[in-house]
């Protein structure tokens, strides 16, 4: 029997308008979701996700119910209220967890013990520990838990996993990778926490490519280092705005990324990304290179409609898109739009298959899927991505540190030390 989920979006920022909510209405008139719920800080984003009109276009007549409501006035701030909306929801429903990284792990967690399934935007949390307690607590409810490393999705690295699995490109041996963010993130809401002590470029997007080579290599990574450019942010805020981070694998091979928020926003391009890996074979090397910035396709618009305000682009057709489909307005495609879906539709399934079984029979059945899917590892859980919390917690203390080399430990208890 499918039993429709019901969704509440926890931090209504960017993430949110441009990929999780439209994700979240195509998957309501799909059949998935039922009720859609939005908690922010305050009604300034969520007027601003009504009052979208691409949105509007794309998903007409359909809304969600905005805590606090959109009549409370801009300036009343409220910290606590997803507590209450998410206590108050129906048992093994789902929270998507869209806000600030810091704030990560006490949602989460708060959403586990009021027995919900959930999907967070990556990084899942900022302490290896936090993410093994989140892991033990999930599985033991029997609660799916899946982050959103959406780049796993991307079709080009799963057909770098499928000819790494099968052996064709030979040992990963050394990588480069970029990711730069626009500059125009410097004067959004970035400014207000993405602040030196608590994250930085690598952090924010170096992930994904840390995450990525994992991914397709199946390498853990064991040491770390990261050196930032400060700047200061419109509101005087200091952040780092550019960072560099160099990570060596068990097998001795070494990837550099490079991240900033600092892509010009005249560019033709709505960021900088990009990834390049040599492999040793017998007597050869192998080699993959995806340009994941420049993907085939530009417009140039009429009017001042793309990015930044910009008329020509060069176009992702293969991230987030909305397009025309057999049903009204249009309906969104790409990997961001899988990767949410995946753990929405696993989250739904796993609901549909116990709802005839007793609370013995669901509660095995329910913890069989998460392992199979930590085992699978297309959607990161808590399982099959917490070295990147390894990662994490090394980067910040080497770039809170001038840069020097921090090592992951995969002992007993894991962990990282300073490099002496
Ligand atoms: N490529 C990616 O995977 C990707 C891209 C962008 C953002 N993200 C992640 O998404 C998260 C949010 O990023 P963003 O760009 O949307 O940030 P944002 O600053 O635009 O939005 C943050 C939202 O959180 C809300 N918020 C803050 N405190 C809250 C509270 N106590 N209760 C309820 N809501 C609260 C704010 O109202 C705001 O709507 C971050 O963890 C970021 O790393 C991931």
């Amino acid at each position: 029997m499918s039993k429709k989920i019901d969704v509440t979006i926890v931090g209504g920022g960017m993430i949110t308008n441009d990929l999780i909510l439209p994700s979240i209405y195509h998957l309501q008139r799909s059949g998935i979701v039922s009720s859609i719920d939005i908690c922010a800080l305050d009604s300034t984003p969520l007027q601003a996700l009504v009052d979208n009109e691409e949105i509007a276009q794309a998903f007409p007549g359909q809304t969600f119910t905005a805590h606090p409501n959109l009549s409370e006035p801009v300036t009343n701030k409220y910290p606590d209220l997803y507590k209450e909306v998410i206590k108050a929801m129906p048992s093994r429903q789902a929270v998507v967890v869209a806000m600030p990284d810091q704030f990560h792990y006490e949602v989460v967690k708060l959403a586990l013990e009021c027995n919900q399934h959930v999907l967070c935007v990556k990084p899942l949390v900022l302490h290896y520990e936090q993410a093994e307690e989140l892991e033990t607590m999930a599985l033991e409810k029997g609660l799916f838990v899946g982050i959103e490393y959406h780049k796993r999705f991307d079709r080009r690295s799963l057909l770098a996993r499928r000819h790494q699995e099968l052996g064709h490109f030979g040992e990963f041996v050394m990588g480069e990778a970029k990711m730069i963010e626009p500059y125009l993130y410097r004067s959004s809401n970035f400014q207000n926490w993405f602040t030196c002590d608590k994250t930085d470029p690598f952090v924010y997007v170096g992930c994904h490519y840390v995450d990525l080579v994992q991914f397709i290599t199946g390498l853990r990574p064991v040491g770390i280092s990261v050196a930032g450019v400060k700047g200061k942010f419109p509101n005087g805020n200091e952040g780092y705005m550019w960072a560099t981070g160099r990570v060596t694998y068990e097998n001795g091979a070494i990837l550099s990324v490079i991240d900033g928020l600092g892509y010009p926003d005249d560019g033709a391009g709505s960021n900088e990304q990009c990834l390049t890996m040599y492999f040793e074979g017998e007597g050869k090397t192998g080699m993959l290179k995806h340009n994941d910035q420049f993907r085939g396709v530009s417009h140039c618009y009429l009017d001042n409609i793309g990015c930044a305000g910009s008329q020509f682009n060069y176009i992702n057709p293969d991230f987030y898109r909305l397009v025309p489909w057999e049903g009204d307005g249009y309906k969104p495609v790409g990997y961001g739009y899988e990767s949410v879906a995946a753990t929405i539709n696993m989250i739904h399934r796993i609901e549909s298959e116990v709802t005839d079984l007793d609370n013995t029979a669901s509660l095995a059945h329910r913890r069989e899927r998460i392992r199979e899917a930590d085992a699978k590892g297309i959607i990161a859980t808590p399982a099959n991505s917490k070295t990147n919390e390894l990662v994490v917690e090394a980067a910040r203390a080497s770039i809170l540190d001038g840069g020097c080399e921090y090592r992951i430990n995969y002992g007993t208890t894991p962990s990282i030390e300073k490099l002496q």
